[in-house]
């Protein structure tokens, strides 16, 4: 026992060499969410205020920006559509000339060997900007599904690879994976956003995605931040109905979360690094509060390190060519 300790133990002996790293990041396990803007005509961007160095494209914008991102090593795309219309029930979510379905049918044709992943949700195509029908003025549940229903089988028949239902409608996964199926759709993926919290942090998305609600707010839908037992109940329910990989959301808030959905399920995890955790990093990093490249090298190593497997984050351009 007694050689077990110091001085016979040294933990700075292999620390010198840097030779011991548990955790790597890899451009492999990056996503990087795109939002793109019927109402950009004749250019290809529009710079979003509440994000530096993130951008609104045009549908001619966004195939460059997927090739761009593909030739840094990045493989995985998730879109964001802002539709030129928007009316109650959100019907641009699922007609077949609709944004995001143009636009998934161009990447696909330009970009070889890129995954096409497509949020599937109504708050960027409903005027009052809630991700359900509103009835009463209460987001209604059951109402909500046929149409998440519609809107996964008209993005699979546009060329998406995987589907990500970000709405926290309880049952969505089971409707959305049943309709898929009886489409023919049987390959295509489902990526749940099973535990998303209510967070002041996606303010800077909502600007970004014209998304924001227009009364009330996502308390009734989306968790509670208090809630830890709760996402693994959301967790193992989204499981049951047939997701092929679940979310937590946001990331570095909530590393606890990630790390007890790890120990407890099997399944491929994915950690969304939100709006504001990037918005909070460029800010002071513009400010020289802090160095960019490396904070946001710390912050993805957390994320990984607490056991997700796929990191969807806006810095995934800033850092692929630091990465293998
Ligand atoms: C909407 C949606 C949101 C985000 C992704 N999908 C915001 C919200 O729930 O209001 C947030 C993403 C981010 O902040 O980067 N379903
Ligand atoms: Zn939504």
């Amino acid at each position: 026992m007694m050689n077990e300790m110091f001085p016979n133990v040294r933990m700075r002996r292999l620390r010198g060499l840097k030779l011991i790293k548990e955790t790597r990041i890899s451009v492999d396990d990056l996503i990087l969410p795109l939002f793109i803007d019927e109402n950009i005509e004749g250019k290809t961007k529009n710079p979003i205020d509440s994000m530096p160095g993130q951008y609104r494209f045009s549908i001619e914008g966004v195939v460059k920006e997927v090739l761009e991102a593909r030739s840094m090593g990045i493989k995985s795309v998730l879109l964001f559509g802002i539709p030129a219309r928007k009316d109650l029930i959100g019907s641009e979510a699922f007609n077949n000339q609709g944004v995001i379905q143009r636009a998934v049918r161009r990447i696909k044709e330009e970009v070889d060997d890129i995954i096409v992943i497509t949020d599937l949700c109504l708050c960027e195509y409903t005027s009052h900007g809630h991700c359900g029908l509103v009835e009463n003025d209460k987001v209604v549940n059951d109402p909500t599904l046929d149409i998440l229903g519609k809107i996964a089988v008209s993005q699979a028949e546009a060329g998406a690879d995987m589907v990500a239902p970000s709405g926290m409608m309880d049952g969505m996964v089971k409707v959305i994976r049943d309709k898929l199926d009886t489409q023919g759709f049987v390959d295509t993926a489902i990526m749940s956003y099973a535990a998303k919290y209510n967070s002041a942090l996606y303010g800077p998305f909502r600007e970004a995605a014209d998304s924001g609600f227009k009364f009330g707010d996502r308390s009734g839908y989306q968790m509670n931040v208090s809630n830890a037992r709760e996402a693994l109940r959301e967790i193992e329910l989204d499981v049951r109905e047939g997701a092929d990989i679940v979310m937590v959301k946001p990331a570095i808030f909530y590393l606890d979360i990630i790390s007890r959905v790890r120990a407890r399920f099997d399944i491929p995890l994915a950690a969304y690094n939100v709006s504001g955790e990037y918005s909070m990093i460029t800010a002071a990093s513009e400010k020289g509060y802090l160095n960019r490249e490396e904070v946001i090298m710390e912050g993805l190593t957390a994320i990984k390190r607490a056991g997700a497997d796929l990191i969807i984050t806006y810095f995934a351009k800033d850092i692929a060519p630091f990465l293998k």
